[in-house]
């Protein structure tokens, strides 16, 4: 009770301090539990700041301020998707297409509509609320945008991933295919010339099917699921072109560095704060008691290491046997078959938390872009073995910076993961390289969570800052691409190349006629 009336005093007291208190809608509405981890601490940090903040989410906080409001999809998702968990392990190989056409689109699809049914989310949806922003993540679930148009309020997007093909596209910031790797892509050589045709390939392919088939869809459930809207309803895809803000989750310190429009801000870390982690106790005993080093396993919150063929697991605990240091790794059953003694089991491990641990010497992940960049910012090496979309690529940046190594799926086995253990482990450039780049992580005017809500109270300040936004948005396609002036320059061109062609022929002509005379004067002299 006393907390509570802590938390109501220091609301008043923020209220009163920054006199423009927002209500703030933020949507979390995809399953993704790495997603919210990212997510969450910029609701949680709005509503610390005094803002009235509401979110639609299918996780929920257990201690929330209270002023941040939850609307939960109560609904089992996985249940009424009418399957459980997929394994990933078996779809390692899948193209970043077929990955899209078996589980992306119509997942989003499917996922959407029973977020938008669910009990609280109809209820919330048919009582009268007003907002001055709305905040939603960016993946498969663009229904949502929707609410920006319902409550006449600016839109803001995140991405937990960095830089979006599509949205490029949509806002108008350059592709810069050459260098930025499509989000979802698998490409072993970026800059070559079958990668960059590869990028284009998957981009162009992905833009068409989202555009013109799977928005479309997207549009219909929407005007299906939420009432009352203003007509004329704008379509999904001019919604996201008006977007006022863009806060993506990559870092030019280790990401490659990309032009961005004013409204796109990188805010890559933003879930990592400098303040001490608090470890539960019995891993901090066992973390401060392993003094030969400690490596971390994970493969993050969606992909199940307790899922892994029963010939890779062996060759990772064969491995672990014959080291002296402690492995904690995040097993997610009761038993692990043939289990060393200096291996330690968790269904969950705060991977965070672990990784600020000094005695930790390796991280072992697929290099999902949340934990990779944990690792980055605790200063940890990596050994990676990447299963999908983003993943190969995060690890290549991080291997071509010295930090990491890449062990690809099928080539785990006892002898390539010991010969890569003992180098990373023994080799200090490794741990010295990920110091070096953790410093320059976060070495910046202000830190990743201040940035976000810093752009975030600007837009609202600004009433959705129209002035930052694409002055090409107002150019047709031909225009803003300059093809216009392309094709009059070609065919200004083409007329002086014809008009040189037919000259020169002129001149030809004069010169034979001109060559004719000694001819004739020759005659003229044979005559003579
Ligand atoms: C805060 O938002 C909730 C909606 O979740 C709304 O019911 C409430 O009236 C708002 N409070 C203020 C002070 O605007
Ligand atoms: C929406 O929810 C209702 C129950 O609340 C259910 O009967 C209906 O089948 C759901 N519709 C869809 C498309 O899932
Ligand atoms: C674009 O967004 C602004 C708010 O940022 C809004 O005032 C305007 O009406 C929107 N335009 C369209 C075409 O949706």
């Amino acid at each position: 009770m006393s907390r509570k009336v802590l938390f109501s005093v220091y609301f008043l007291v923020n209220l009163i301090a920054c006199s423009q208190a927002a209500n703030i809608l933020y949507l979390i509405t995809y399953i993704g539990k790495s997603q919210y981890i990212m997510l969450k601490p910029i609701g949680l940090e709005l509503a610390r700041r005094g803002h009235n903040v509401t979110v639609i989410s299918v996780f929920k906080e257990l201690e929330p301020p209270p002023n941040y409001h939850q609307v939960l999809v109560d609904e089992n998702i996985f249940d009424a998707m009418g399957g459980k968990r997929p394994s990933h392990f078996t779809s390692v190989d899948l193209s970043a297409e077929e990955r899209h056409n078996r589980f992306l689109w119509n997942g989003g699809l499917t996922l959407t509509e029973i977020v938008l049914n669910s009990t609280q989310v109809r209820q919330f949806l048919a009582s009268d609320h007003n907002f001055d922003v709305v905040i939603s993540e960016q993946f498969f679930q663009e229904a949502m945008y929707i609410l920006a148009h319902k409550y006449e309020a600016p839109l803001v997007l995140i991405t937990s991933y960095g830089n979006c093909m599509r949205h490029n596209i949509a806002t108008r910031n350059p592709l810069q295919l050459a260098t930025v790797v499509s989000e979802f892509l698998v490409v072993q050589e970026p800059k070559s010339f079958f990668g960059r045709l590869r990028n284009l390939y998957f981009t162009v392919y992905e833009y068409v099917w989202w555009r013109f088939w799977y928005l479309e869809k997207m549009d219909k459930l929407a005007r299906e699921y939420v009432p009352n809207l203003k007509s004329p309803v704008p379509s999904l895809y001019q919604l996201q072109q008006n977007v006022s803000l863009f806060l993506i989750n990559s870092h030019f310190s280790v990401d490659p560095p990309t032009a961005y429009l004013p409204n796109i801000v990188e805010i890559g870390g933003v879930h990592l704060s400098p303040s001490k982690p608090k470890l539960p106790k019995d891993l901090q005993t066992i973390l401060d008691e392993s003094s030969n080093g400690v490596i971390c396993v994970t493969f993050g919150s969606n992909i199940q290491s307790s899922k892994l063929p029963v010939d890779k697991r062996n060759a990772f605990l064969n491995t672990f046997r014959k080291l002296k240091v402690t492995v904690l790794w995040k097993w997610e059953e009761d038993f692990l078959e043939g289990k060393p003694d200096n291996v330690i089991i968790r269904k969950w491990l705060p991977q965070n938390e672990v990784l600020a641990h000094p005695n930790v010497k390796v991280f072992i992940s697929h290099g999902g872009l949340i934990g990779t960049q944990e690792a980055i910012y605790h200063g940890v090496p990596i050994i990676g073995v990447p299963i999908y979309g983003d993943q190969y690529n995060n690890l290549l940046q991080m291997q071509q910076a010295g930090l990491a190594k890449i062990l690809q799926f099928h080539d785990i086995n006892e002898e390539n993961l010991e010969t890569l253990l003992n180098e990373v482990l023994n080799h200090a450039s490794y741990r010295n390289r990920a110091k070096e780049i953790s410093k320059r992580f976060k070495d910046r005017p202000m830190s990743a969570l201040d940035t976000a809500i810093y752009w975030i109270e600007y837009v609202i300040r600004n009433k959705g800052a129209g002035y930052m936004k694409n002055p090409g948005l107002k150019l047709s396609w031909i225009a803003y691409n300059m093809l216009d002036v392309y094709g009059f320059l070609a065919i200004v061109l083409l007329i002086l190349v014809y008009l040189v062609f037919k000259v020169v022929n002129a001149m030809q002509h004069i010169i034979k006629t001109k060559s004719y005379v000694p001819d004739v004067r020759n005659g003229k002299i044979k005559d003579n």
